[in-house]
């Protein structure tokens, strides 16, 4: 090719050439204030068991939770997610509206020894539940809806007497965020935002959660109210419908194996996106890294990019505080 012709092809790798250059185009930033940290909390003292799943990922009681709280603090993740795990289990998950049940005790001790933490709580009956499901069972064991929007009403309600921040159902009953309004402004609690996991879809990927949360369904699974991962139509309706029944913050889940999904719903809706990488993503990455395959926080950060690329604002992470280390450098 002459000097002057116009070439044929496009030198993309013009933008490549140095980390100087490769900066300034830079589109995508992740930054601690993105990050989501997931704490387990169990009812009980002097508890700190590590998760055997999830290495690195542990289970306090509330009596030690500071050893976990102080480092957040110190790392500047100021966003945490609560999940309880009680000692009594019942059918009907009373355990998880109790006034002194293990999440509303851990609230109320957060929010007095602390003043930086947003403070998230899950909402669900999975953990409360003697048969593990995340409602209340029929005769022939499904999960009833309606009844199962009372529960999780009155969860909601608790939590936010509690103090909590911002409320969020991941037990994908239908019109659960509506019911959910209903009760926080009747009790004026207005303005407690509800954070759906509208997209939740029925995956393997939980395995090492339920480990955690010791929330693994007695018999069956969770396909009848999780999401379908072989339909892909019923994505969009799930965020417009807990959008229209009240829903401020929208997370999708798990977060690798679905960034179409989350770009899909990103495209499509102006509302903040939260992306929850899940407990069997933090485990496969972890477990290969422990074998010396990979590098681990390439692997983490690459990953973590690709949530933020797909348009999640803030990402749920059990890496929350390796990512938020490895941004100071
Ligand atoms: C409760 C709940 C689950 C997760 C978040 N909330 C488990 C499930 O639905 O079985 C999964 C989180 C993870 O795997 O990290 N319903």
């Amino acid at each position: 090719m002459k000097k002057g012709e116009v070439e044929m092809f496009k030198r993309h790798r013009k933008l490549r050439r140095n980390e100087v250059i490769r900066n300034l185009v830079k589109d995508v930033y992740v930054v601690k204030e993105d990050l989501i940290y997931p704490i387990f909390i169990e009812e009980g003292e002097n508890i700190k068991s590590e998760i055997p799943s999830m290495p690195g990922i542990f289970r306090y009681s509330i009596d030690r939770i500071s050893e976990e709280l102080d480092e957040l603090v110190k790392l500047g993740i100021n966003s945490i997610l609560l999940f309880g795990i009680p000692k009594n289990k019942d059918a009907c998950a009373t355990e998880a509206y109790n006034e002194n049940g293990v999440i509303q005790n851990a609230i109320r001790f957060i929010k007095e020894n602390y003043d930086n933490f947003l403070v998230i709580c899950d909402i669900c009956c999975c953990e409360y539940t003697n048969h593990g499901h995340c409602g209340i069972l029929d005769e022939n064991g499904y999960v009833r809806n309606d009844e199962t929007l009372e529960v999780l009403a009155k969860i909601a309600l608790s939590y936010a007497e509690a103090g909590a921040d911002i409320v969020a159902p991941s037990d994908m009953m239908d019109g659960r965020v509506e019911k959910i309004c209903e009760i926080l402004a009747e009790n004026n609690f207005e303005n407690i935002p509800i954070m759906a996991y509208s997209v939740k879809y029925s995956s393997a990927f939980y395995g090492p959660f339920r480990d955690a949360a010791d929330s693994a369904p007695q018999f069956g699974d969770r396909k009848s109210y999780q999401m379908n991962f072989q339909y892909s139509k019923d994505a969009i309706d799930e965020v417009a419908e807990d959008l229209r029944q009240g829903a401020d913050i929208i997370i999708v889940k798990p977060a690798m194996a679905y960034l179409d999904v989350i770009k899909k719903v990103s495209d499509k809706f102006e509302v903040p996106i939260v992306a929850y990488s899940v407990s069997g993503e933090y485990s496969m990455v972890k477990a290969a890294a422990q074998n010396g395959w990979i590098d681990e926080m390439k692997i983490v950060i690459e990953q973590i990019y690709a949530m933020k690329r797909a348009g999640a604002n803030a990402i749920i992470t059990y890496y929350a505080k390796e990512v938020a280390k490895y941004l100071e450098k």
